[in-house]
């Protein structure tokens, strides 16, 4: 991670080489390789522990009239030959050791590297002294990132407070905050969040990245929602050209504006924000005029919050905000029989299909058992984001609230219309109050009691997760064999049009 005062590569002159991250170090290695300036030559610091040359006899200083004119801000850039060709496996090593932190890290690697282009490929073998500093190396980088993912706690804000909804503190020993960010946003979906280190701290908005100087001085910040803690915050995600004011403007009450840290930037980021509409506007106006095309930007095109075209695009409740992805419905759209399940989990979330995780695996198993081919049915969810809280590092499904189940009401209705199932499968209670449209139906009453509604009838059986929960093995069996008598019913109750019809309710 970048210190907030990254210089970038300041050789101002002689063999002094200032680097601060794997790039920098990199270009800065090639080119004193092309040089042929061997590693007993090159002075390599970072600018981390503040001014690297204060310390430095003057015999060690930057020389500015001699030796190798890397400085870029002083003269043009050599044109340099090729890169020399390095296997991928030592690249790799070079980059993770990269984030060992020692004193000598650069100078070392760049010993490494100096080697292996000079043909000693023992080098990288851990029976050589080199080679087993830098395995060493990477090896504590990997059980440090690793450390991370597993031992951060995030703490969830209160919603009032705004983003970022999660923020964890972690003082790792090694530069791995950048990995484990990457591994965070591929793992929280669209919430936003933010880690905080003593040296740098990563901010995620639920789009974007954004990496920051450090932000917090120990954990007991996180308990202070200090001004400059969320200005920062503020600040660091503001894009004019994404904002909507009035968005803005609505999460923000304008009377709580004074009271609140970023009160004091609010005004001004709404007013850029109304410039950026107007460019925006501009843009849609003559985009329609007849002539060339212009492209509009996908902030201007405003999905309708109500009634949207596209799933990924709903906002008709809050869900989408803590999801990955929604997920929709599978298997064939000519299928006479439907099934409902709950909502996506960990793994649906993450894979965008229905019942791929533990759950999914123990329906296959009943699909198995009451032998129905699972691509001959359509299978979707009640709910079609993920709803979870954080507990550790998981994320832990979470019953969607009844308000939820009906805005979701949506998709299943726009489902339902395209395939026209004569059966619909209600796994466990959620589903079951989808399917009705009343939060107040429970599963004892539906249980291998199917109904008719509106047309179709609906079968109700246990959710698989329930089968998964359920402690005791008698129970577990019986359960499971009354999901697998609930998909033979519904077969039944296709092939039975004679079946006296009871009343709809
Ligand atoms: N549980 C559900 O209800 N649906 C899924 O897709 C996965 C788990």
């Amino acid at each position: 991670m970048k210190p907030a005062t990254t210089l970038g590569i300041a050789v101002t002159g002689g063999r002094a080489l200032v680097v601060n991250d794997f790039a920098e170090w990199r270009e800065a290695a090639r080119e004193l390789l092309t040089a042929g300036v061997p590693p007993e030559a090159a002075n390599w610091g970072s600018l981390e522990g503040g001014d690297l040359f204060s310390g430095a006899p003057a015999a060690e200083r930057p020389d500015d009239n001699a030796g190798i004119p890397l400085d870029t801000a002083q003269s043009p850039k050599p044109k340099l030959p090729a890169a020399p060709r390095l296997p991928r496996s030592l690249l790799e090593m070079l980059q993770q050791a990269a984030c060992f932190r020692a004193p000598d890290r650069w100078a070392f690697l760049y010993r490494v590297l100096w080697r292996w282009t000079q043909g000693e490929h023992d080098v990288q073998s851990p029976a050589d002294p080199d080679g087993a500093r830098l395995h060493g190396m990477v090896k504590a980088v990997r059980r440090e990132e690793h450390d991370m993912h597993a031992y951060i706690r995030f703490r969830e804000r209160p919603e009032h407070a705004g983003p970022p909804r999660f923020v964890a503190w972690f003082e790792p020993r090694h530069d791995v905050l950048p990995q484990v960010a990457q591994h965070f946003v591929a793992r929280m979906g669209k919430v936003s969040w933010m880690i905080a280190t003593p040296d740098a701290s990563v901010l995620w908005d639920g789009a974007t990245l954004h990496n920051t100087g450090p932000l917090m001085s120990s954990a007991a910040d996180l308990d202070d929602q200090g001004e400059a803690l969320w200005l920062t915050y503020y600040r660091s995600i503001f894009n004019p050209a994404r904002v909507n004011a009035q968005l803005m403007q609505s999460h923000i009450p304008s009377r709580f504006w004074k009271n609140l840290p970023e009160g004091a930037i609010v005004p001004s980021l709404v007013s850029q924000a109304e410039l950026g509409a107007r460019k925006i506007g501009q843009v849609q106006a003559v985009g329609r005029r007849s002539g060339a095309t212009i492209p509009i930007s996908a902030e201007a095109a405003q999905p309708d919050r109500e009634q949207p075209s596209k799933l990924d695009e709903c906002r008709r409740c809050d869900l989408w905000q803590y999801a990955t992805q929604a997920v929709g419905g599978e298997g064939s759209k000519r299928s006479p029989i439907m099934i409902v399940g709950e909502q996506p989990g960990d793994q649906e979330d993450l894979g965008g299909k229905p019942f791929v995780g533990p759950a999914g695996k123990l329906l296959d198993r009943v699909f198995a058992e009451a032998e129905v081919d699972r691509k001959a049915i359509y299978l979707t969810n009640a709910v079609k984001h993920f709803k979870w809280e954080p507990k550790g590092k998981r994320r832990i499904h979470k019953t969607p609230a009844q308000r939820e189940v009906e805005a979701c009401h949506y998709w299943l209705e726009k489902e339902l219309a395209a395939v026209k199932p004569k059966v619909i499968v209600a796994m466990g209670s959620t589903a079951l109050k989808s399917v009705m449209r009343k939060g107040t139906v429970t599963l004892k009453d539906f249980l291998g009691k199917p109904v008719r509604v509106d047309g179709c009838w609906v079968v109700t059986i246990y959710h698989p997760s329930y089968v998964l929960r359920v402690p005791d093995e008698a129970s577990k069996h019986e359960a499971f064999s009354v999901m697998v008598k609930g998909l033979k019913l519904a077969h039944e109750l296709l092939d039975r049009p004679d079946v006296p019809e009871p009343d709809e309710i």
